[in-house]
């Protein structure tokens, strides 16, 4: 997921933080563009915010929440510019520079939207996602993102608790994890076209995860739908843990007996793991994970911060994990 060697504790603007560079030769090659895609993101980043943003979804984006119901969470962080959180962007099925969601998503189609859920549950089938969130249950959330690429930002999601979603499945008591997938539309997403991953995209949860309430399956952010590249029509976000875990466009879920293989793990399982919980004891092989670079944040004012247990979500999630060895279980 990343190109730099050199010690992340020396974060800074310029460094670029990419997980697709993982990918192999043949791939990174072809990625030379990729890689200056990723300058341009961050580019991208301190140009919007030289434009001096506003925090809120422009006026264009008309779906707007009505009703939304407001929780504490987060009430006292300072959230990202809304143009920041939308343009500065991982979702490899649109390419591989920060700044390709948002340039390459315009197009896609997210209505009508149905989620096909499987396995150990009582309530399995085809549903619309509609009959899965009604409007009224949905509230915001403003939680902190911490990227595995050392990069984070505060985020005003609005969702449901992804437990309550879950459970109206009837999960089993053979439920031991709960499998999450994108959708793979190679015509509509044009980097499924070809590359290193084993499209499509794939995630999981120990069920004890997942229900835990501050997992959260969210439909928007900032008041308003979720943009196409944030993940629409609808995505995981899982606070404590690393970005990646957060899966984006969802159209299945499966209930299961044993831990689900998912996209990182499998194509590096070395470097990321299952559990992927923010820890800064445990570093990447390939960087620190002890701080981090709160977006926005620019040359003249790196932002760099230190990285919390957990993300700072300890008090709610430290006892999912009592008695593991988390530098094993990383
Ligand atoms: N989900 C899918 N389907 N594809 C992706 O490439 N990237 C993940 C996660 N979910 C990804 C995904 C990563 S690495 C991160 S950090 C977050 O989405 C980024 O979410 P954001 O772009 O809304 O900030």
């Amino acid at each position: 997921m990343l190109i730099r060697n050199k010690k992340a504790s020396d974060c800074t603007e310029s460094e670029v933080t990419d997980q697709s560079v993982y990918l192999n030769r043949r791939q990174f090659m072809k990625m030379g563009g990729g890689v200056a895609l990723g300058v341009g993101g961050v580019g991208h980043v301190a140009a919007a915010l030289q434009e001096g943003n506003s925090l809120a979804p422009p006026a264009s984006l008309t779906n707007s929440f009505q009703n939304i119901i407001e929780t504490p969470y987060g009430s006292a962080e300072k959230v990202a510019p809304f143009d920041v959180a939308t343009s500065y962007n991982n979702f490899y099925e649109f390419g591989y520079g920060k700044n390709d969601p948002k340039d390459k998503s315009a197009e896609f189609k997210t209505t009508p939207w149905t989620i096909t859920v499987e396995g150990e549950a009582g309530k399995t089938g085809v549903f619309d996602l509609d009959d899965i969130i009604k409007e009224s249950m949905l509230e915001e959330r403003i939680y902190r993102l911490r990227c595995v690429e050392a990069w984070s930002m505060v985020i005003p999601w609005v969702g449901v608790s992804l437990g309550d979603v879950l459970r109206r499945f009837e999960p089993t008591s053979k439920a031991k994890y709960v499998y999450f997938e994108t959708l793979y539309d190679p015509k509509q997403m044009p980097a499924q076209r070809g590359g290193s991953f084993d499209w499509p995209y794939r995630e999981g949860l120990r069920i004890d995860e997942a229900m835990n309430p501050l997992a959260m399956f969210a439909v928007g952010m900032y008041g308003s739908v979720l943009p196409n590249q944030n993940g629409a029509p609808v995505r995981l976000v899982i606070p404590w843990k690393y970005g990646f875990k957060s899966i984006k466009s969802i159209v299945k879920i499966r209930f299961v007996e044993t831990m689900p293989e998912t996209t990182w793990s499998l194509l590096a399982p070395s470097e990321y793991g299952f559990y992927a919980n923010v820890n800064p004891n445990v570093d990447h092989p390939r960087w620190t994970q002890k701080q981090e670079r709160r977006l926005p944040s620019g040359v003249l004012f790196p932002n760099v911060i230190d990285t919390e247990m957990f993300n700072g979500y300890s008090e709610e999630v430290a006892s999912l994990y009592a008695g593991m060895d988390l530098s094993r279980f990383y």
